[in-house]
């Protein structure tokens, strides 16, 4: 069964995930998508800034860009972005169509895509990301108890968005916190909507910031990057979070959760991976090894799910530690029906617990799809399962040693089934 490049047909946050969602709010997300034409291709474009430090962040620590393929981090992509092997194939299957979808579709992470958008449509593409915003927005509107008369730090403003919800929503103050460039935008947005007095927006690091209070009542950031952990803007949530919020503060959204299921793939597995066997009959299987170790962000088809879901972890992020985001979950994926499976795909939700009612998120195959979609990683072995068969292994987590924006992903699973046994240590790295 092959994928759809684009869906928009789930109902809205009907996930496994033990979410409860907000089902007031996913009746207005419903009427706000069905004018919302295209939901997919989104990214952060501020974090091009970002990137760039890193690469020169890394460029003063190493001496200078490793030739070696898999020791390279999203830093050096940076400048080299064609060494990403989805340029390529986007270069080699697509003259002249579709570019952008397709470059998004099989490199979303890439920087030079991110140059190649024009950063109002990037900027446009994130708001437009209505469970997204909608949630926040929700959260914010329907919980103006939690707001009223407080002071908001918001954690990497971009436009500005949440702080203005806040400010609308009663908050005393809202310092709005933005690294790059669109802090100058998040000000003019303010003033343009007359907050001045109530947001005051800092352009600057987290991390470097003078912040004019000592303490504030509430945190909020949209943090979150593919595969929940990549881009790695926790730890700018926790150091905040240590820093400057009150005993009795409150972190928004508070919990945050990943997990993991099993998918038959085997067309789109033949696509972007078997591909690289045979190009105009030309051998570039070199790059397969690669393509296998890079996760591929998409948006997974429910019907292709063949094992049940399993929670691997979940974080609190009132209270973890920067290093609780490294982990080893253990995992035992049962299978639902006879099938193939091609890969593990991994989707996390969010959710705030502080709320009147219990609000989040997710970003799971079965719910409404997001900019984030679904991590799929996909596996050495095509396995043949029974069902009531257990597919068992374990899930390390770690930033990259290099960039720690980056993660590095190690699976361990096997089967010892009917029909197939196997079992196999596979590395991923997001970059
Ligand atoms: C995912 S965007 C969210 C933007 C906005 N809050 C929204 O919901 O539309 C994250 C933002 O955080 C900013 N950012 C990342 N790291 C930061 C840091 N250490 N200090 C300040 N801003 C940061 C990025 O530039 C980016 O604008």
């Amino acid at each position: 069964m092959g994928r759809k490049k684009q869906k928009h047909h789930q109902s809205p946050l009907q996930d496994p995930a033990s979410v409860a969602n907000d089902v007031d709010g996913a009746a207005e997300l419903d009427s706000v998508t069905a004018h919302s034409s295209n939901l997919d291709q989104v990214m952060c474009d501020y974090s091009v800034d970002a990137r760039k430090e890193e690469a020169d962040d890394a460029d003063e620590v190493e001496d200078g860009p490793s030739c070696d393929l898999d020791e390279k981090t999203s830093a050096d992509y940076y400048f080299d972005s064609y060494s990403h092997f989805g340029i390529h194939e986007v270069s080699l299957l697509t003259s002249g169509q579709d570019l952008g979808q397709r470059g998004f579709y099989s490199h979303p992470q890439s920087p030079l895509l991110l140059i190649v958008e024009s950063n109002d449509m990037v900027l446009l593409e994130m708001l437009k990301d209505v469970v997204r915003t909608k949630t926040y927005q929700n959260v914010i509107y329907q919980n103006k108890f939690l707001f009223k008369d407080k002071v908001v730090l918001d954690v990497g403003a971009g436009t500005g968005i949440l702080s203005l919800f806040c400010a609308k929503a009663g908050a005393s103050h809202v310092y709005a916190v933005e690294c790059s460039h669109m802090a100058d935008m998040a000000k003019e947005i303010v003033e343009t909507n007359g907050f001045s007095n109530v947001i005051t927006v800092l352009k600057g690091k987290i991390e470097e910031i003078d912040l004019p209070v000592a303490k504030v009542d509430i945190i909020i950031s949209e943090w979150m990057g593919y595969f929940l952990l990549f881009e790695n803007m926790l730890n700018t949530v926790l150091y905040a979070r240590d820093k400057w919020l009150n005993d009795n503060g409150i972190v928004l959204p508070d919990k945050a959760s990943l997990y993991l299921t099993a998918i038959e793939d085997g067309e789109y597995k033949e696509d972007k991976i078997e591909f690289w066997n045979n190009v105009y009959g030309f051998d570039m299987s070199c790059i397969k090894r690669q393509a296998m170790m890079e996760p591929l962000v998409d948006t997974v088809d429910q019907n292709q799910i063949v094992t049940q879901c399993q929670l691997l972890k979940t974080m609190d992020i009132s209270k973890m530690a920067p290093g609780d985001a490294s982990f080893t979950a253990p995992f035992k994926l049962v299978a639902e029906r006879d099938d193939f499976i091609h890969a593990l795909v991994a989707y996390f939700d969010v959710s705030f617990t502080k709320c009147h009612k219990l609000t989040g998120f997710s970003t799971g195959p079965r719910s409404r799809s997001t900019h984030w979609k679904q991590t799929v990683l996909y596996l050495e072995d095509v396995l043949t399962v029974c069902e009531g068969e257990t597919l068992v292994g374990s899930l390390t987590v770690v930033p990259n040693k290099r960039n720690p924006r980056d993660v590095d992903i190690m699976l361990k699973y096997s089967l010892n089934g009917k029909r197939c046994t196997a079992s196999r240590v596979q590395s991923y790295k997001m970059r």
